[in-house]
């Protein structure tokens, strides 16, 4: 069966992937082609034709387009709960009570058209809507390949109503126990903090858990934002995952949080250092995420948990790795399978798996992310011909010899190889690399290619072999989903990948999956004592990663890095 999961349907991170007989085949964010990042209010038009064109599937064959967002029946507590929670914004109330799916509907007429548009023939193809949260859910549940029961968690900002997921796999089947409803959501208070901290929401969360670790978390008591009740938490839309008049505003523009947060806290941040009272809030809404995200694990999968220890985690919540490093310490965690496009890009593999295994197909584990284009070496030598005087060029004989050193000699090197990434991190094929051992080397990169704060950390791809000895475990890292504690014998060898508080996003590479990373690894493993790289993506602030030669060549020309490998081209700045 052809199935074609599409993203998009709350209005950012739209994406396609392609599922063939239960094989993920092709996967990858439209904002990778439309170089324009979250690519907000689009659907996943390129990308769908990019996974089509990749697979070589007419569109006419595709049997099923499923899509994250389904009707909710007046008769769930969803819409009700919403509507007695915004009574402050009757229209949102109301709305929600006499015209709840407007949202739906819109959305799949908009599907409908992106279809035809793709010359999908919906006299053969079905639509089919998935809830948002079983997508998610089945994004993590069904490609965690864990054969026991299996504890699924979702923390994600809102999807229809639901904001947040608890259930459970079993023999292939996914089973709701719980949900909470907008505007209780904890994904929604941690990006109203990210709003009122400076940074976008959807977007800037990972820079407040950057951020967390240079503050005091009990510095200040942020637990009135969202308490905890019975069976969930109550936030107070007075401060946080506000709507209409009670929102703060400036200069005509409304915030997610309200201006009584304004009143208690001061004024929202607005310049780029790490500096008080703002990175104890940052500390403080961390806390209070993890704690409140524990607490409501144990109350409703604690049980499974004790049976089996497995628990897949999935939503925007899961890409808080301080978060899930907690989980992974909890007694009877035996594994966490964090899907690695967690936020909404990765609900077009979760609606495309959850159809998929409702219709009987067997689904494994997924193992990496390269499943984006890839450009052959051919391809690369177009790119670099088109791309005007000021580069310069050679063909590598032995591309991972003489990057490996490169790095070494403690140069920066722009990494291109292979099929592009799905999900918001790089992973060794559209990277930025440099060792972790060489002083100063974070602090070049960020000044000098990334323009990024200064105070955010870079993370560290470890050879599987040494991980153990690195991490202090052999708990699964693929994705760099989690952070563990760096062993004190190993934070003073790669120091530039260690953050404030001792630990590291770290990905743990395994050969086969991207085999040029893996012996780059090696060989600078040979070369320096230590088989770690530095690991960041490969773009520019406020850019989408790089997908095609010419993006890299573009990103390259506009930065001061002094070495592109793209492909088996070693590129440079021509002398002047
Ligand atoms: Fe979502």
């Amino acid at each position: 069966m052809i199935i074609l999961g599409l993203s998009g349907a709350l209005g950012h991170d739209p994406s396609a992937a392609l599922l063939i007989d239960g094989e993920i085949v092709a996967a990858a964010e439209e904002e990778r082609f439309v170089r324009e990042k979250h690519a907000k209010n689009r659907l996943p038009e390129q990308a769908a034709r990019f996974c089509l064109a990749h697979a070589g599937v007419d569109a006419r064959r595709v049997d099923v387009v499923a899509f994250p967002y389904a009707p909710i029946a007046l008769t769930s507590p969803a819409r009700w709960h919403y509507a007695r929670r915004h009574w402050y914004a009757p229209d949102r109330a109301i709305d929600a009570l006499v015209n709840g799916n407007r949202r739906y509907r819109r959305n799949r007429d908009r599907v409908m058209d992106l279809g035809v548009r793709l010359g999908i023939d919906w006299g053969h193809s079905q639509f089919v809507p998935v809830e948002h949260h079983l997508a998610h859910a089945s994004s993590a549940y069904h490609l965690s390949g864990f054969a026991e029961k299996t504890a699924i968690l979702g923390v994600d900002g809102k999807g229809e109503y639901a904001t947040t997921f608890f259930g459970y796999g079993e023999h292939g089947h996914i089973h709701k126990l719980h949900e909470l409803y907008d505007p209780d959501s904890l994904s929604g208070m941690y990006g109203a903090l990210t709003e009122y901290l400076g940074f976008e929401m959807l977007d800037g969360e990972y820079k407040v858990m950057g951020m967390a670790p240079y503050g005091d978390p009990d510095k200040f008591d942020l637990s009135r934002l969202a308490g905890m009740n019975g069976a969930g938490v109550t936030v107070d839309t007075r401060y946080v995952n506000t709507v209409g008049l009670r929102r703060y505003k400036e200069d005509g523009v409304g915030f997610f949080f309200g201006r009584k947060l304004v009143e208690w806290l001061g004024p929202r941040r607005t310049n780029d250092a790490a500096d008080e009272p703002y990175v104890h809030y940052a500390a403080a809404v961390q806390k209070l995420f993890e704690d409140r995200c524990l607490a409501l694990l144990e109350l409703h999968l604690g049980d499974i948990l004790r049976e089996t220890g497995r628990i897949a985690f999935a939503g925007g919540g899961a890409l808080n790795v301080k978060l899930n490093q907690r989980i992974v310490a909890l007694p009877h965690v035996k594994e966490l399978f964090v899907q690695p496009a967690a936020g909404d890009s990765g609900t077009a593999l979760g609606a495309a798996t959850f159809v998929a295994a409702a219709r009987g197909e067997r689904l494994s584990r997924m193992r990496h992310v390269y499943l984006g284009p890839a450009y052959t070496s051919d391809e690369c030598l177009a790119a670099l011909r088109a791309s005007g005087g000021s580069l310069a060029w050679r063909k590598l004989d032995d591309v991972v010899g003489e990057t490996a050193r490169l790095l070494a000699e403690g140069h920066p090197v722009a990494w291109f190889q292979g099929r592009m990434e799905f999900g918001p991190r790089a992973l060794g094929a559209r990277s930025i690399l440099g060792c972790p051992h060489v002083h100063g080397i974070a602090d070049r990169i960020n000044a000098e290619i990334k323009y990024r704060e200064r105070w955010r950390p870079f993370c560290p791809s470890v050879l599987d072999r040494i991980a153990p000895d690195v991490l202090g475990t052999s708990h699964p890292a693929p994705f760099m989903t989690i952070t563990f504690d760096v062993t004190p014998e190993w934070r003073d060898r790669i120091p530039e990948v260690v953050h404030a508080d001792g630990t590291a996003r770290a990905q743990v590479v395994e050969p086969g999956h991207q085999p040029r990373y893996y012996e780059l690894i090696e060989r600078v493993g040979e070369l320096t004592g230590a088989a770690v790289l530095l690991n960041t993506s490969l773009n520019r602030r406020g850019e989408p990663m790089v997908c095609s030669p010419s993006d890299a060549l573009a990103m390259f020309s506009g930065c001061d890095l002094g070495h592109l490998v793209l492909e088996d081209w070693l590129v440079t700045k021509a002398a002047a």
